[in-house]
């Protein structure tokens, strides 16, 4: 593998989809050195706690906690720490740097999407975050690029994972939601703050970052209207079972057009009665299912695990050699 140039990546964060993303970088090296026509050096890896146990066993002397030092020495920097801060200004750091960022935080593009990308502007690095929304589905990318010459009427859709998998086994089996919880969670579907989840703001976040993409235009995760299912019963899911129903969290954005022919955009979030028949019905355990209706495309569907770390961390992976490859070709 002599001959390629080496991109120094760095990693922010270790949690499961962390580990997951440091194991393919290392254990793929070669493959992805000569797909990209560089060669990915994992350069460490910012965690708060050195001896933390992970889910995978990366070399030691990849940690560190001086994650700002590490930034400034990145090519392409990964952050997957998740919350605002600090996030927020580590990604700020590499862009005016003049790294490309790959992040997966959801609740960071949803409250400063528009901030950050004009921050990637103003130096021509590349902000990506495909594994923001429903995990190991393509479905960010294909708005962006695929549809940009459509024009999208509306995005429905289940897109948390660790709720769909409370419903389902509280549908199809009978569990109880705590137990339920507990086996999402286990599964690292759950946020650390589970609220997120059940509470639906997870799923406005990504409700937020699709409508912002779908409809070119600012959706402030505050305008999305949210319900989460802590207030739904084994009682009300048995009821709606007799009735030819399942209960499935849904996010919706929809461009609405008023009659001065002015545009505007409607984004909630809400526990939906769902046919039987509906495909959506047949979105079980964690997966995510995403229905894009299009002027001209009509209606497509995007299905696939919409939780957890290898998931996310394929499509972590798709954004890294994406900003790698453009190093190689202005390199
Ligand atoms: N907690 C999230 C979910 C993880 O359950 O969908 C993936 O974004």
């Amino acid at each position: 593998m002599n001959g390629y140039r080496d991109l120094r990546i760095g990693l922010l964060g270790c949690g499961s989809v962390g580990a997951q993303v440091a194991r393919l970088i290392l254990a793929h090296g070669d493959e992805l050195a000569a797909r990209i026509g560089a060669r990915l050096t994992l350069a460490g890896i910012a965690v708060r706690d050195v001896d933390a146990p992970r889910d995978v066993e990366l070399p030691r002397e990849l940690f560190t906690t001086d994650a700002e030092r590490l930034v400034q020495g990145s090519d392409i920097v990964i952050e997957l720490m998740g919350g605002i801060e600090p996030a927020r200004t580590l990604i700020t750091q590499a862009l005016q740097g003049g790294a490309d960022v790959v992040t997966a935080n959801k609740a960071l593009i949803a409250a400063h999407g528009p901030e950050l990308s004009e921050a990637a502007e103003q130096v021509g690095a590349q902000l990506s975050y495909e594994a923001a929304v429903a995990a190991a589905i393509p479905i960010l990318r294909p708005l962006r690029e695929s549809l940009a010459g459509d024009h999208i009427t509306r995005v429905l859709g289940i897109v948390n994972g660790s709720t769909n998998y409370i419903l389902d086994r509280m549908d199809r089996f009978g569990d109880s939601a705590e137990d339920a919880s507990r086996v999402a969670s286990e599964l690292g579907f759950l946020e650390a703050d589970p609220t997120l989840d059940v509470e639906g703001y997870d799923a406005a976040q990504k409700a937020t970052i699709l409508a912002s993409i779908a409809f070119h235009t600012e959706v402030p995760v505050d305008a999305v209207h949210r319900e989460g299912i802590t207030q739904i019963t084994a009682e009300q899911i048995d009821a709606a079972k007799s009735a030819g129903y399942v209960i499935k969290l849904l996010a919706i954005a929809e461009r609405l057009q008023a009659a001065d022919g002015t545009h505007g955009v409607s984004a909630r979030v809400y526990p939906a009665l769902i046919r039987r028949d509906h495909p959506l019905a047949a979105v079980h355990e964690g997966k995510n299912a995403v229905f894009v209706e299009a002027e001209a495309a009509g209606e497509l569907m995007f299905y696939g695990a919409g939780a957890g770390g290898a998931e996310t961390a394929s499509a972590v992976l798709g954004d890294l050699v994406s900003a790698a490859r453009r190093h190689v070709v202005g390199g």
